[in-house]
């Protein structure tokens, strides 16, 4: 399993003490399961200056059977005026996460929004730093507390590190892997049910000559238009735009005029009752687009959701490339416990 730290309420900074209080959670994605075991959380008061040293540090623990644990660190002083953040980790680091395809965390650290002595409570977007190699950090905010759409998921977390790898390969050959590495004629990508975009932005930071195109439903374009904005853009990123794409409407006629090469569907099938429409916005995509590769990360977590693949073949669809990603506790080889990965199936319109 994978685990988060989240905060439940923004942290909170009282200007008379100095203590910064905050109440957090360690849960999963669909926030169905706490972590179950003893651990001790670094909570770290630091700027966004990675050279500077961290201001404050205490750790708290997380003891089995918790489904929350409150957080008083301090004391910053009156006179100072510094932005700061709220740190949690399970170390004493300021590092960013590795993502590796071998090696997804088991816990991924969060920096709650900034906040001073003038402005005392934090903003509310979580960020959560993670490196997917050497190359540089890479940053996707979240907000506070709970929602479906508005946080990162495990199939998008796997994903990224799948891709990573794909575009280090140093002769691609499989149809993914050509698609993602073009120097010339880049690829139009369309992801579907993007969240807050931690998928497309990385396509676009992988792929320079990408045109990614990033869609959800209304309530997630306010933290993905964020996350976009926050994207240092360059001559090393590709294009990025976004737009309101809801699988139960027909298709925008944008989208409809344009031919992708790629489909990006990111931990989309957890709910079956959704899977019909997501697999009529594919045909109708590649109804208009036949070369299209659809691309579909998927943790299983109900048996429910085999009807996406039914679906699929009825569409026409076939698989041609598919890949398993191990998540922590199947990575460790830990025994009598349900293996848990994320599949990543490459389809093609037959
Ligand atoms: C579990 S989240 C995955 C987010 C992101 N792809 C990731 O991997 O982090 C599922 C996403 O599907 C979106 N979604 C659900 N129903 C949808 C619909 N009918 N039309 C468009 N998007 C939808 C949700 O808003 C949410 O952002």
């Amino acid at each position: 399993m994978v685990y988060y730290i989240r905060f439940l309420k923004c942290p909170k900074l009282d200007v008379k003490t100095g203590l910064t209080r905050a109440l957090v959670t360690i849960t999963t994605d669909l926030g169905d399961a706490f972590y179950p075991g003893d651990l001790t959380l670094h909570a770290m008061l630091v700027t966004d200056y990675r050279e500077e040293p961290i201001t404050e540090w205490r750790t708290v623990q997380w003891i089995k059977g918790m489904r929350s644990v409150s957080i008083e660190i301090g004391a910053l002083r009156n006179c100072d005026s510094k932005l700061r953040r709220l740190l949690l980790n399970t170390q004493r680091t300021q590092a960013a996460d590795t993502v590796l395809e071998k090696h997804i965390p088991e816990i991924f650290s969060a920096r709650s929004g900034t906040f001073s002595m003038d402005r005392p409570l934090a903003g509310d977007k979580i960020e959560r730093r993670y490196k997917t190699g050497e190359d540089d950090e890479r940053s996707v905010y979240e907000e506070t507390g709970e929602s479906i759409a508005r946080h990162v998921w495990d199939a998008g977390i796997a994903l990224v590190a799948f891709l990573s790898n794909v575009t280090r390969q140093p002769f691609p050959k499989a149809p993914l892997a050509m698609i993602l590495t073009r120097t010339t004629h880049g690829p139009k990508v369309l992801e579907l049910g993007s969240g807050c975009g931690i998928v497309g932005l990385e396509i676009a930071r992988l792929c320079p000559t990408s045109d990614v195109l990033l869609t959800d439903l209304p309530e997630a374009m306010a933290i993905m238009e964020y996350n976009v904005s926050e994207v240092k853009v360059s001559s090393t990123t590709g294009k990025i735009t976004t737009a309101i794409l809801d699988w139960n409407d027909a298709l925008p006629a944008m989208i409809r005029q344009t031919q992708y090469n790629l489909v990006i569907v990111s931990d989309c099938t957890y709910n079956s009752d959704n899977i019909p429409a997501l697999v009529k916005t594919l045909a109708a995509v590649v109804n208009k687009s036949p070369a299209a590769l659809v691309v579909v990360s998927m943790k299983v977590r109900h048996d429910s959701e085999a009807i996406f693949f039914e679906l699929m073949a009825e569409a026409g669809f076939v698989t041609v490339e598919d890949y398993a990603i191990s998540l922590p506790d199947q990575q460790r080889g830990h025994i009598g416990q349900e293996l848990d990965a994320v599949n990543v199936f490459v389809f093609r319109k037959d």
